[in-house]
């Protein structure tokens, strides 16, 4: 996520207010017309018997009480009887069981369909294979519920993830969403998931009626699902008449919640009679008999030890707070940026000052707020250097730019970040040289620039600890192929502010060789796509430094592609634009085969699982590739089959 859920929640909840007022407003792709998609290729699509609703929000008293309001309006009721559960933060599932078989199971996917991971879901031990509804007279029910992965089975996990030196899973929700859409379910059982159960959204009685009755609340109903086996939130529900003991209950619960043995985002407020239910409806979106109150992001509270200035590779000088260490949200903080002088101040923050901080979900941490109450009069005024903390050089602030910038292109801060920078994945891709190398090198005086990378000494290479021939070999050869990347990778690695990934692909695109770009004037560079007046000035600001040049020439003199290849990119291919990386054996094609379709079709190739990938073709045997990319719902994940038939649609078009 790129903002806290409650930020995006408000955004949401003022959307949906204006398309109140304006309904002429909402699209068919507006966000409040869908529940979120999490469909997945690698498995069958299944169509859910009910749509699977969202909740609505709600974050405080005021929140809570207008929507109790509403809902005794509609339900001609004041009296209304609430039955309060947890809120578990984990992947939603739909069961169907019918004559008292579990028949099928599936995510949520966009609310109407889901994928079918039926088979992964009986790896689950807690989850009944068979359950004697039949006894209620039920022939038929779809359950809701979601899948977890206890505190304790999340920290083996990821133990066992270090071990295996991959990089650890983010929260117990992305490793149970993930654990779902593996294709190997032995794996899954291994994962000790756990399923939760409290809700049915369908039920179809049998012709024989059911020796016990049929609850008629919503209590009564987990119980019944309990009592089928089930682990439904009976321990965890509290009942209450009256709206404000609710709140009381909420406000309490959300200060033991780290007690629980599992991740709760906040707890669920439902009407307890089910004919209420009914008679109060849903919207699309969420059902208005119930209500999520979300509790707020973790907070912790630390002391500002001191600010340390940090120069970026565009000279950006950014202030980062060191704090004593506090743990919050299942990491340690002992660092945050404070990012520029403007919000220093408005915070009014001092070196000394205790604060409050915070991390909503996957968010990185910020400062809340100071405590002022807290000071004792030792605290120190933060002076934003007016030199560069590193080159000493005078810092400059653009006028309608709130940071500071060292603009000494030569300052060893931003030359070491530039050359990070340069060799890093989406840029030049020199595997074995990454930040750690990078900054060594640059200590011990082996790597003083970019040309430097071409230019290394590799007898002193050699030399160092840790550098067998092997190793020295493979840095060598990776550092030799850079040489040969396509030109949009050499602009991108050039680091022009603004020159995103795709600008770089548009300006390769432009020209027949990198130099060209020298010529082009503010108003050629604002012909092309998506190029506004700030990136064209920028790219004629950095053509117009005679050591950019400077270098350029060196680096075509090494040998470096500054070429476009014209067959490189379709643009009007129908994969332009989008990315791909397959994975597993394919029958078919040969991968490279496969590969060169994509790249003919327009699409680029990557080479690992990121949020930057658009389409992973899975063949057999796909391995950890693809268990990557299940947990990163925008990625498509294609079955050869799949991918033939786009490839077709290309030929037909
Ligand atoms: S009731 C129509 N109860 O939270 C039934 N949902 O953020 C609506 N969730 O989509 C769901 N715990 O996946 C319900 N005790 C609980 C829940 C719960 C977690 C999930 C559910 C829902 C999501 C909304």
């Amino acid at each position: 996520p790129e903002i806290a859920d409650n930020e995006y929640d408000k955004l949401f909840k003022q959307l949906q207010l204006a398309e109140i007022e304006h309904p002429e407003w909402v699209t068919p792709d507006s966000p409040t017309q869908r529940v979120g998609s999490d469909l997945n290729s690698a498995f069958a699509t299944v169509n859910h018997l009910v749509p699977m609703l969202s909740l609505d929000n709600s974050y405080n008293a005021a929140d809570l009480l207008a929507w109790s309001k509403r809902a005794g309006d509609l339900a001609g009721d004041e009296n209304l009887q609430y039955c309060v559960e947890p809120k578990f933060d984990g992947a939603s599932i739909s069961l169907i069981y019918e004559n008292d078989q579990l028949l099928r199971s599936a995510t949520r996917g966009d609310g109407l369909q889901g994928d079918d991971i039926t088979l992964n879901s009986k790896r689950i031990r807690n989850l009944p294979l068979k359950a004697p509804f039949s006894t209620y007279g039920i022939a038929q029910i779809e359950l809701r519920g979601e899948v977890l992965i206890n505190k304790k089975a999340f920290e083996k996990l990821n133990e066992q993830y270090l071990e295996k030196g991959l990089p650890p899973l983010a929260n117990p929700r992305n490793a149970a969403a993930g654990s779902l859409r593996i294709k190997d379910s032995t794996e899954v059982g291994r994962r000790n998931l756990e399923a939760f159960v409290y809700h049915v959204s369908y039920m179809q009685p049998s012709d024989a009626a059911g020796e016990k009755a049929i609850p008629q609340s919503h209590s009564e109903m987990l119980q019944m699902l309990w009592d089928c086996g089930f682990r439904s939130p009976v321990q965890e529900l509290k009942l209450f008449g009256r709206i404000e003991d609710v709140v009381a209950w909420c406000n309490h619960f959300e200060t033991v919640r780290d007690d629980l043995p599992y991740e709760i985002d906040g707890l669920v407020i439902k009407v307890n009679d089910l004919a209420l239910q009914d008679q109060i409806g849903s919207t699309t979106h969420h059902p208005r008999w119930a209500i999520a109150y979300k509790f707020k992001a973790r907070q912790a509270i630390s002391v500002v030890r001191q600010v340390d200035f940090q120069v970026g590779r565009t000279g950006a000088v950014t202030p980062v707070a060191k704090l004593d260490p506090v743990p919050i949200g299942g990491v340690t903080v002992s660092s945050i940026s404070i990012h520029n002088q403007d919000y220093i101040s408005e915070k009014d923050l001092r070196i000394g000052d205790t604060v409050i901080i915070e991390r909503a979900g996957d968010v990185i941490p910020q400062i809340v707020r100071v405590l002022p109450e807290k000071r004792n009069g030792t605290e120190l005024k933060i002076d934003f250097p007016t030199h560069c903390p590193v080159c000493d050089s005078a810092l400059y602030k653009e006028q309608d730019e709130a940071v500071w910038r060292c603009v000494n292109a030569e300052c060893k801060a931003q030359v070491i970040e530039k050359i990070i920078h340069f060799v890093s994945k989406d840029a030049m891709d020199i595997r074995h040289l990454g930040e750690q190398q990078v900054r060594r090198f640059h200590e011990l005086q082996l790597l003083a620039d970019i040309p430097g990378i071409y230019t290394l000494n590799w007898d002193a290479v050699s030399q160092l600890e840790g550098y067998k021939q092997k190793s020295v070999e493979n840095l060598r050869a990776a550092v030799d192929d850079s040489k040969r990347q396509p030109l949009h990778r050499l602009i991108y690695a050039l680091g022009i502010r603004h020159v995103g990934e795709t600008m770089a692909k548009t300006l390769a695109r432009s020209v027949h060789h990198l130099l060209e770009l020298r010529q082009k004037t503010l108003d050629d560079l604002m012909q092309l796509n998506d190029v506004g007046p700030k990136v064209a000035q920028s790219i004629v600001s950095f053509f117009a430094q005679i050591q950019n040049i400077e270098m350029l020439e060196t680096l075509e003199k090494i040998g470096l592609n500054m070429k476009h290849d014209d067959t490189e990119t379709n643009e009007q291919g129908i994969f332009s634009g989008k990315t791909f990386l397959f994975t597993g054996t394919l029958s078919t094609f040969k991968r490279s085969e496969a590969e060169a379709m994509v790249e003919a079709a327009g699409g680029s190739l990557l080479s690992g699982v990121s949020s930057k990938l658009n389409y992973l073709v899975a063949g057999e045997e796909a391995g950890s590739k693809l268990e990557k990319a299940g947990k990163i719902p925008s990625i498509r994940i294609l079955t050869e089959k799949e991918f033939l038939n786009l490839m077709q649609y290309d030929k037909s078009d």
